[in-house]
């Protein structure tokens, strides 16, 4: 497989010189003077050295924060003027769109064309969106009855203030994205910022910090520490002088930060793994069903946390329709991220495609088989066929773990009260997808899924205004939309007796 990764001047220069820490405004390389390299998924060649932040360096990261949260500008600055550098922000995401989808595109592997026209963009419209936040805080009047206060009057109201020192942890799937999700809510409450990226996927992040300062954002206000999860992430998740702690990734690493929260019981949200179903009953429009089951699961090389790697098919359409998503699955052009045809990239690293490889070889062993795919490609780089499995039973590991790759796995159903049973017979609860022309039947459904978000007619649809996240296993609270402000806020009410 060719692997030309033709690289634009700029992104050279950005990656040329060992890439630091942004702490109080000033980029610093680790306290321990330690850097690690982040690593081209097409080629496995390195493509930039990067500061190894560690506990020392995370302590620093949050006395910043912390200073800029009590003492700083930000927290002097009108609603107004905070969203206006948001506002910034999201346009200079756009301004740098090429650039920025290059560093994620190298960095991650995902295709170029998709990193400029879906994760770019989403980034920028997350600020732009969170930005009109900003200045909608409010809370409310209240009146308040007090039986053992007979005949006293009072003036109560509510107060919305931000929770304080935020630690945030991301990962690599969608670089750019996941770091935008996490911060648009925190700036637009107030809070302030100890971002870590995750460690194969770091640049965009660095980046974008640099653009934050160049919107204005005063020091302090958001910090970012690369480095490992073991060291870096884990201290920022046990700080006791963090208020509250952000994090995406797996469920494993999801207990690990809820059992280390609980030193100072900081606030903790998290957006974890899943496995959803993505549902076909025999009346749905079936090419289109099936367009949408393959997009489902190889969008991002199926590096998604809501993909539709469960596909129920009503049982009298079952083999023309896992035919038609093998016939999808044999037709994605596989190839690095940097050609303009490419479709489907590489899988993050040495680490994922060996996870995946392995459910792939556990199937096989269980007896499931490949009507596509099936197998790695041969070549440098870490690239896995697009697989749509058969013949498996529910309690297959392939069924019931979260693969991460680009792998289906297909089965049949009855009628619409087995089909609800087997959606929801899974820890994870994050999303599913339904396709029906039937309307009733669709809304019916959707109450009855255990997931966060329910896709009709359609899949992968993600907006600035949608609250995301999962039910059961796939974590705790929502990103995005209204309802992720108060994963950032305080409520204070403040009582007068007249
Ligand atoms: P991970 O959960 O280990 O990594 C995600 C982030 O957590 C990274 O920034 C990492 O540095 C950090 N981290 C790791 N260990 C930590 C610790 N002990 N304390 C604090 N932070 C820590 O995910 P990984 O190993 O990259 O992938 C493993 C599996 O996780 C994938 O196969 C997939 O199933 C799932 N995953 C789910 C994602 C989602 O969007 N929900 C994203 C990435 C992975
Ligand atoms: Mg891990």
């Amino acid at each position: 497989m060719a692997i030309a990764t033709p690289v634009a001047e700029r992104t050279r220069h950005f990656s040329s010189s060992a890439r630091a820490l942004l702490i109080n405004g000033e980029f610093e390389q680790a306290s321990s003077g330690k850097t690690f390299d982040t690593v081209n998924p097409a080629s496995g060649e390195v493509l930039a050295s990067i500061a190894e932040g560690d506990a020392q360096d995370i302590d620093r990261a949050v006395r910043a924060a912390r200073r800029a949260f009590e003492d700083g500008p930000w927290s002097r600055m009108t609603p107004s003027e905070r969203g206006r550098i948001m506002h910034r922000i999201g346009d200079l995401i756009m301004e740098h769109a090429d650039e920025l989808a290059e560093l994620d595109c190298l960095d991650n592997g995902k295709p170029l064309t998709i990193a400029r026209a879906a994760d770019i963009p989403l980034a920028a419209d997350l600020f732009w969106y969170m930005a009109g936040w900003a200045t909608k805080l409010n809370g409310g009047t209240i009146n308040p009855s007090v039986p053992y206060m007979p005949g006293a009057e009072f003036h109560a109201y509510s107060l919305r203030e931000p929770v304080g020192v935020v630690g945030q942890i991301i990962p690599w799937n969608f670089p750019l994205l996941m770091a935008a999700w996490k911060l648009g809510p925190a700036l637009a409450t107030g809070c302030t910022v100890v971002l870590k990226p995750a460690e194969q996927t770091p640049l965009s992040a660095v980046r974008l910090g640099e653009l934050m300062l160049e919107a204005g954002l005063p020091n302090g206000v958001v910090n970012i520490v690369t480095g490992y999860g073991e060291t870096a992430g884990a201290a920022l998740a046990a700080h006791p002088g963090v208020d509250k702690i952000a994090f995406t990734g797996s469920t494993e690493v999801g207990k690990l930060i809820a059992k280390a929260a609980t030193g100072n019981l900081k606030k903790v949200s998290l957006e974890l793994g899943g496995k959803s179903p993505n549902i076909i009953f025999s009346d749905a429009d079936i090419p289109a069903a099936i367009a949408g089951a393959a997009m489902g699961i190889f969008f991002n090389q199926g590096e998604v946390c809501s993909a539709g790697t469960r596909l129920y098919v009503q049982q009298d359409r079952f083999d023309e329709v896992v035919e038609g998503v093998a016939k999808a699955a044999k037709a994605v052009k596989v190839g690095p991220g940097m050609n303009a045809d490419t479709e489907m990239g590489p899988l993050v690293s040495r680490e994922q495609f060996e996870r995946v490889t392995g459910y792939l070889a556990k199937g096989e062993q269980a007896g499931n088989r490949a009507l596509a795919g099936g197998h790695a490609i041969d070549g440098p780089g870490y690239f896995v066929e697009p697989t749509v499995l058969v013949d498996t039973k529910p309690d297959d590991v392939v069924v019931r773990e979260e693969i991460f790759g680009p792998v289906i796995v297909a089965l049949p159903f009855s009628d619409v009260d087995d089909l609800a049973r087997q959606a929801n017979d899974s820890e994870y609860g994050l999303a599913a997808g339904v396709w029906t022309k039937d309307i009733s039947k669709a809304h019916k459904l959707a109450k009855r899924l255990k997931a966060g978000t329910v896709w009709v007619n359609t899949y992968n649809v993600y907006s600035a205004e949608l609250p995301f996240g999962g039910f059961k296993q796939s974590g705790w609270g929502r990103e995005m939309g209204e309802e992720v402000l108060s994963n950032y806020l305080e409520t204070k009410s403040v009582i007068v007796q007249l």
